[in-house]
């Protein structure tokens, strides 16, 4: 326990809007996160958390890893900041060779950003961007999904699926449409791994060719799984069939992977994991294990040699970040890489997917429970709502949790799961028993 901050507890909580947050029913019964290590977070009352949510599905070497710390104070001795804009230092052109290797091919360069939101901008502006360098301007439609979370910048809110993030923000961008969402199918639940039905969903992108003509479409963007929509998975053969009817089209294939990226689904990336490569691949999160904030944006070849493949000088896209590549985050990235790789953590999720399927489907009987969805180190534990009160029982659930000594989030009335790669089988084992014992306390 790290006694030194247990008095830190701010007198004016005022001034800081909080993001995603009913911050007037916080800030009545303040909770202060003041250290972390490993596994484990510890508040100002010096109570112990297990954190079932790798910060916010982003710890994923788990914290206070004294490698990555020493290499950004490492990096902040010799160059603190240097911009990449008709110019260049030598760490990102390293990260960035060495980031591609992890991810399938073609998709062999990677643009930086700074944030899962920035990630996914990037990636819908390189796509409409791709069209127009290949005469194909009047393909300007970008499909989603609904339930889909794509960040809260214009382009991905707009693509986004979920209701409520879109719904205070009028219009939003035009010409986006949304492919059904793939969850709830009755047969699908408490399933072990991925849902059995369902693939024929993809054929939603079918009808959405029908309506507005393939030329009019840029790029299709999923999230391989759903993540910050309560935790959905793909059914068997679905991303399969997006490929192909995207291929069929000549429409892309944009995998949000800011979630499921850097191991978490038992690869590097979700499209390893499944073998469904896309065009363009968005992440950021566990790229520095959230110590510094970062975000890459991976394209293929043949998008990369489109923009490349001109005799015009100067910039073959106008877009980027003042921290696009920035040395003390990709110090960070280089560092977590090192973890990744000397740790094996990549391969984790699949070594105890058993262990965590086993525990998370013992709760299946519990009172209230209507679904259990679990596959590599992610999961969601479904609560029937309270009548008339939707997500008081998810949100009294996990208070309850977080006393018992296990600190997950609560997404509606889903408990979601994405725990640090470095969890033990006793660590999972207790993770569950807690959220077993709070769902029969709470009733
Ligand atoms: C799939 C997905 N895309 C994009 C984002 C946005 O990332 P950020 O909050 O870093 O902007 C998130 C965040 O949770 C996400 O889950």
């Amino acid at each position: 326990m790290n006694l030194k901050h247990h008095n830190l507890v701010p007198d004016n909580l005022d001034a800081f809007w909080m993001p995603f947050s009913g911050q007037r029913q916080f800030k009545e019964d303040p909770r202060f996160i003041v250290s972390a290590k490993g596994m484990y977070y510890t508040d100002s009352q010096g109570h112990e958390t297990l954190d079932g949510s790798a910060g916010l599905w982003c710890v994923n070497a788990g914290h206070h890893r004294e490698h990555i710390n020493a290499a950004i104070a490492h990096q902040l001795e010799s160059l603190d900041f240097a911009h990449s804009f008709n110019s260049g230092h030598p760490l990102a052109f390293q990260y960035a060779s060495r980031l591609v290797k992890h991810v399938p091919d073609p998709l062999n360069h990677v643009f930086f950003t700074n944030s899962g939101s920035e990630s996914v901008d990037t990636a819908l502006k390189i796509a409409l961007a791709y069209h127009r360098r290949n005469g194909e301007a009047g393909r300007q439609r970008l499909i989603g999904r609904e339930k889909g979370y794509h960040g809260m910048g214009f382009g991905g809110l707009s693509v986004g699926g979920l209701v409520k993030n879109r719904n205070p923000f009028g219009l939003l961008l035009p010409g986006t449409d949304h492919m059904r969402q793939t969850h709830g199918l009755a047969g699908n639940r408490f399933a072990r791994g991925l849902p059995p039905e369902g693939a024929e969903l993809a054929m939603d992108l079918q009808r959405l060719v029908e309506l507005h003509g393939a030329d009019a479409i840029a790029a299709v963007i999923v999230e391989p799984i759903g993540g910050a929509g309560g935790v959905h998975l793909p059914p068997v053969g679905y991303l399969q069939r997006l490929r192909e009817l995207c291929d069929e089209h000549g429409i892309l294939l944009i995998f949000d992977e800011v979630i499921t990226g850097f191991g978490r689904t038992g690869a590097c990336t979700a499209a390893e994991r499944f073998g469904v490569v896309p065009d363009i691949m968005t992440t950021a999160k566990g790229i520095t294990n959230a110590t510094i904030p970062m975000g890459g944006v991976f394209v293929s070849d043949a998008i990369f040699e489109r923009f490349m493949d001109t005799d015009v000088p100067g910039v073959e896209l106008s877009h980027g970040y003042t921290y696009s590549g920035h040395p003390v985050a990709c110090a960070a990235g280089m560092a977590t890489l090192d973890i990744y790789e000397q740790e094996g953590l990549f391969e984790r999720p699949k070594a105890l997917q058993d262990t965590w399927q086993d525990a998370a489907l013992r709760l299946s009987d519990l009172p209230n429970v209507i679904d259990v969805r679990c596959f590599a180190l992610l999961g969601a534990i479904e609560l029937a709502p309270l009548d008339g009160a939707p997500m008081q029982r998810g949100a009294a659930v996990a208070k309850r949790c977080y006393e018992k000594g296990a600190w997950v989030r609560p997404i509606g009335d889903s408990l979601v799961l994405s725990p640090p790669l470095i969890i033990s089988e006793a660590e999972i084992e207790r993770i569950f028993e807690i959220i077993g014992e709070a769902i029969c306390e709470i009733g």
